[in-house]
């Protein structure tokens, strides 16, 4: 195991009627004047927003608001909250909301405190200060709620870039699994999938003897295998809920991940499908693990066994490892499917022809990027093939 350092300062709270603290939350966080951020409507229709401002009512707390955040959140919206923090002397940023919420919150608590473009600090400049972020989850998901990162995409090129500092974890975060309970199945299933994804980024390590660690992404894997059926059939199941939304957090807090190094290569080759398409994520994702773990498995062919023997149930063969590497991979794809997610670029709205474009986005020129494997320009070109024309 690596040396590591492990901060995890964000308060959980955890529960039915959670959402109704987040008043005293505020208030305990030094919040005096607040900015609401939320998305496109769920949280409005719900009477989630209107429950959150009588909390805070109660506390005798004013806010201002900004909603219409969407998914994959642009940059306007993020200059446009700098404003009015500025404007109105927010002192705290509530997000109400997923991934894509809670980001661009943290994106406007760095820039309304900085006095240039909050873009440098998704250009590699890394913030060492933001206005407190106090979050109300709705999705499980992005893992916002407790990591240290963003996730912004510039309109100008559409350019979908990252920051992480830990400036801008989450001062407290309200899980609440009831608010999950209007989700979409397929929004639900692209969530589960990227918990997976943040799991898998840190499972495939050339750390060796990172035992705990193991075991821990294997029991966030186990769990998004037998709960997320559930709440697919049945979306009002408290129980599985309420574990899909602490695995969330689990999955992404780096809990998981210390002491170990992890690849990351996934996610940047899904970040240009989600800029360049405007899907989903997680449905990103479910396109292209699985192609990146055919196109590097041989690389550590027993972890790969590893995985599919205790998370997927494969037998172990012994005469023919990778064999039993491939079912696991092959069984990984199938339950992305049964989850109802895209396993390949026709189902997802990706095209083939794009992929020149999408390895130009990527944008490492001669370079190499990633952790289990380095990763050239033209390998990130073929898990895109692998993945435009993946079968079952
Ligand atoms: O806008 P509304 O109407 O609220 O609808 C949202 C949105 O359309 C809907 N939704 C959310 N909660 C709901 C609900 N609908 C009904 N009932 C509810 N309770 O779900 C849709 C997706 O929301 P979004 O916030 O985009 O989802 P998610 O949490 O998956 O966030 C995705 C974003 O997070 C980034 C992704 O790249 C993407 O931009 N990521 C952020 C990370 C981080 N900050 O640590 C790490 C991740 O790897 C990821 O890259
Ligand atoms: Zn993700």
């Amino acid at each position: 195991m690596n040396n590591f350092t492990f901060c995890s300062p964000t308060e959980f709270v955890f529960g039915r009627g959670t959402e109704n603290e987040c008043g005293k939350y505020v208030r305990k966080y030094g919040g005096t004047s607040v900015l609401i951020i939320y998305g496109g409507g769920s949280a409005v229709r719900s009477g989630l927003i209107g429950r959150c401002k009588a909390s805070l009512a109660a506390e005798d707390i004013p806010c201002e608001e900004l909603s219409g955040v969407q998914p994959n959140p642009r940059d306007d919206l993020v200059y446009r909250g700098i404003e009015i923090c500025r404007e109105k002397g927010i002192d705290l940023i509530l997000a109400v909301g997923g991934g894509s919420v809670i980001d661009t919150a943290k994106a406007v608590a760095m820039g309304a405190v900085y006095d240039g473009d909050f873009w440098d600090f998704f250009s590699g400049r890394r913030a060492d200060k933001a206005l407190p972020v106090g979050v109300v989850l709705t999705i499980a998901a992005a893992g916002s709620e407790g990591s240290a990162d963003a996730v912004i995409t510039k309109t100008e090129g559409m350019l979908k870039r990252g920051s992480s500092s830990p400036a801008i974890r989450p001062k407290f975060s309200i899980l609440d699994p009831e608010l999950t309970q209007t989700l979409p199945a397929y929004q639900t299933a692209c969530g589960a999938t990227d918990i997976m994804a943040h799991t898998f980024e840190r499972y495939f390590t050339n750390t060796k003897e990172v035992e705990i660690t193991d075991r821990l992404c294997e029991a966030v894997l186990l769990t998004m295998v037998k709960e997320t059926p559930r709440v697919i059939a049945d979306p009002d199941n408290y129980d599985a809920r309420a574990n899909i939304m602490w695995a969330g957090m689990v999955a992404h807090n780096n809990i998981t991940g210390v002491g170990r190094e992890q690849d990351w290569n996934s996610h940047g080759i899904e970040h240009e499908l989600s800029a360049l398409y405007d899907c989903a994520h997680g449905a990103g994702l479910a396109v292209i693990f699985p192609a990146w773990m055919e196109f590097v498995y041989k690389h550590d062919v027993m972890r790969f066994c590893q995985l599919a023997t205790r998370v997927f149930g494969v037998k172990m063969n012994f005469a023919d490892p990778e064999a039993t590497a491939l079912e696991g991979i092959k069984r990984l794809r199938q339950f992305l499917h049964s989850i109802g997610m895209p396993i390949n670029f026709a189902e997802l709205g990706a095209k083939e022809e794009d992929i020149p474009v999408l390895v130009e986005k990527f944008g490492i020129g001669d370079g190499e990027t990633g952790g289990f494997v380095h990763l050239k320009a033209a390998d990130i070109a073929e898990i895109y093939r692998i993945a435009a024309g993946a079968r079952l």
